[in-house]
């Protein structure tokens, strides 16, 4: 008899790519990691860098150069490669749809006909857009196809709150849904410190967040982005940890909830697009939508958002 081996390719190796496999590495998380971009030779460097941390961590993974026709027994394909995130004026991820859009279609096909069936998770911005994308280019079923959505923003978020409120990020339930990009909504009526209703947290300390800015506090979720890669160039180590955590709420068939963007079939009364939802994920992918109870004012903003989300996906011409 022999054993699955647990494998992953991950799909461009800068900075998020080769982040994403040092996560993975560190903690422990895969038996293979296949590591694939179009300049082989930054691959092998970034294989032969990783390969050197293993003396010092808990187990051994096999770290190698791969191509696209290694995906045929790959369990879960991650997507980076895209268009850069640049500093324009604008700063907004949906400019750069149309050249994501070529990267993406060139790593999808071929990997389709290795034969692969397993999971996609998409980073490559603008990500629901580049999500629903896969999911039509690949033909997968939909649980298959996952964008990273606003599982990083949710995680941004609870880091503000968090700091706030002087407790574990971890302690703080809150998601932002909708697009990754600048219509992002929280829906406030359901955020909780460690299950108290945070409506009722603002009122009973007034002194330390009595005069709390709750749109201040989704502007600033949303820019958080900017704000890192008008600084260092660009982000990574956020989004890799969020892409780690899917993957092992996949591989550990976790049942763990994450908002990230996948294909709405009427849950929130949305359809046919991709969008930043809280998801239960297992072996299965994404598994579930869970439909939170939203007030009318937050129903109306989250709507908003997948409207813009609609928009973008007409223009891929689908
Ligand atoms: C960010 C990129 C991943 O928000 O879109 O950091």
């Amino acid at each position: 008899m022999t054993l699955n081996r647990s494998k992953i390719a991950i799909v461009g190796c800068g900075f998020v790519g080769s982040s994403t496999a040092f996560s993975l590495l560190t903690q422990g998380v895969c038996d293979e990691i296949v590591l694939i971009d179009i300049n082989k030779e930054k691959a092998y460097g970034e294989v032969l860098d990783l390969k050197n941390s293993i003396e010092y961590l808990n187990r051994n993974t096999k770290v190698v150069v791969g191509s696209y026709e290694d995906c045929k027994d790959v369990d879960i394909v991650v997507i980076t490669a895209s268009a850069p995130m640049v500093e324009n004026q604008e700063q907004n991820r949906l400019t750069m749809l149309e050249s994501s859009k070529k990267i993406v279609k060139s790593i999808v096909e071929p990997i389709m006909k290795s034969g692969f069936d397993g999971h996609f998770i998409i980073i490559s911005n603008p990500v629901d857009i580049m999500a629903y994308y896969v999911y039509k280019l690949s033909g997968l079923p939909k649980n298959q196809v996952i964008g990273t959505g606003t599982s990083l923003d949710s995680a941004r978020l609870k880091n503000f709150i968090a700091d706030l409120v002087h407790v574990d990020p971890r302690s703080v339930y809150a998601y932002t849904m909708g697009e990754h990009g600048d219509s992002q909504m929280v829906p406030w009526s359901c955020v909780t410190i460690g299950g108290k209703a945070f409506y009722d947290v603002i009122e009973d300390n007034k002194d330390l967040v009595g005069d709390i800015n709750l749109d201040g506090l989704v502007h600033e979720t949303t820019r958080a982005g900017w704000e890192i890669l008008n600084r260092k160039g660009t982000t990574y180590y956020g989004i890799a940890t969020s892409t780690v955590g899917i993957i092992k709420a996949i591989l550990n068939d976790e049942n763990k909830i994450i908002p990230v963007s996948t294909l709405l079939e009427g849950e929130y009364g949305e359809e046919g697009i991709f969008c930043g939802v809280p998801v239960v994920l297992n072996r299965t992918g994404a598994s579930d939508v869970l439909e939170i109870h939203m007030r009318e004012d937050e129903m109306e903003k989250f709507k908003r958002s997948a409207n813009i989300i609609r928009e973008s996906i007409s223009k891929l011409g689908m």
